[in-house]
This record gives C-alpha cells, sequence and structure tokens, in this order.
C-alpha cells in the first residue's frame, strides 16, 4: 500500500488565517523577473496580526512579545526590558531579512526551538517579502 501523500503544509495556525487567505487574490500581479518583491503596503496589513503582540515604535512599549523597533541588524533577545525565552535570549541569531524569512518560512519553533513565539509560518514567499518590505521601513533606524 502506498505511503500517504504529501504532509499538507502547515499554513497559519494563529487566528487571521481567513483574512489572509481572502487576501490572496489582489496580489497576483508578479514582480519584475520573477523576483518576489516586496509590498510594503500589503505587509502593513498583515502586520496588524502582529500588532497585537509588537510594536514598532522606538518608544512603543512591550506587549506580549518585544517592541521591533531597530529590528535589522540587532542580535535576536537582545531588547533590554523584554523578558525572553532563554531559548531566545541566548541565540546567536542576528536579524537580517533572511533569518526573519526564514522564522515564518520554518516557524518559530524551528528557527528558535524552545521560543515561546507563538507557532506560526507563512508558506508564501510573498507573503513573508510583504511583511519584511513593511517591517524594514516601519522598523527603521
Ligand atoms: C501572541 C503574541 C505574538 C504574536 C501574534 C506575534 N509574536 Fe513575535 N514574539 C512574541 C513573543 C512572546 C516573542 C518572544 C519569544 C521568546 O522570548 O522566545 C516574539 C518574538 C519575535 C521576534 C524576535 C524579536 C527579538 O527581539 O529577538 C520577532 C522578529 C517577531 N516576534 C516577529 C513577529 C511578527 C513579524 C509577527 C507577525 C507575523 C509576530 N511576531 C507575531 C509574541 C508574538
Amino acid at each position: 500500500m502506498p505511503s500517504a501523500g504529501p504532509v499538507p503544509r502547515r499554513l497559519v495556525v494563529l487566528g487571521c488565517a481567513g483574512l489572509w487567505l481572502a487576501a490572496a487574490p489582489a496580489l497576483a500581479q508578479s514582480a519584475p523577473g520573477g523576483i518576489v518583491a516586496g509590498d510594503a503596503a500589503r505587509g502593513e496589513e498583515m502586520f496588524r496580526r502582529c500588532a497585537a503582540c509588537h510594536t514598532l515604535e522606538e518608544n512603543g512599549r512591550n506587549k506580549a512579545g518585544p517592541r521591533l523597533f531597530a529590528l535589522f541588524g540587532r542580535r535576536a533577545g537582545t531588547v533590554a526590558d523584554f523578558k525572553y525565552s532563554p531559548a531566545l535570549r541566548d541565540s546567536t541569531l542576528v536579524w537580517t531579512p533572511q533569518t526573519v524569512d526564514a522564522l515564518f518560512a520554518q516557524g518559530p519553533d524551528r528557527v528558535v526551538p524552545g521560543s515561546k513565539m507563538p507557532l506560526q509560518t507563512m508558506g508564501d514567499p510573498k507573503d513573508r517579502a510583504d511583511l519584511i518590505a513593511f517591517l524594514q521601513r516601519a522598523t527603521g533606524k
């Protein structure tokens, strides 16, 4: 008997998945040269689901998650007044577009095993590119 087919790719576990799926047809426009180009405006919409736990401003407060201001280029787990899990605090990861992409391509549980960041993945590279484009703009130093 053949083994079961490929495991369906886990989509978004956290709420709001429906919102993302509903938005999908609107972003069918392709990026030049096949490169996945980030659309910050769409990324801003997507960030709504992060905003429950994260602020973006320099003096933004920590919520359930740390403030993301000046995210890119900083070491993971280094917002001074946030109580991280040991896994993230002791991680040597540096946040770059690539590592943030990996965080949501693979999920926090894979990228930083033991992280208390809720399990959520984004299967579509375009979704991740848009979110990252927005984060780069909104957390800029
Ligand atoms: C339910 C709350 C929650 C949601 C929603 C959430 N996060 Fe987080 N996030 C956390 C927590 C908690 C941590 C810290 C985890 C730890 O200490 O292990 C974290 C950590 C992070 C980090 C690492 C920060 C650092 O200083 O190292 C990034 C980047 C991040 N989240 C991005 C996002 C993005 C982007 C989204 C939306 C797609 C999101 N998070 C949604 C709770 C959340």
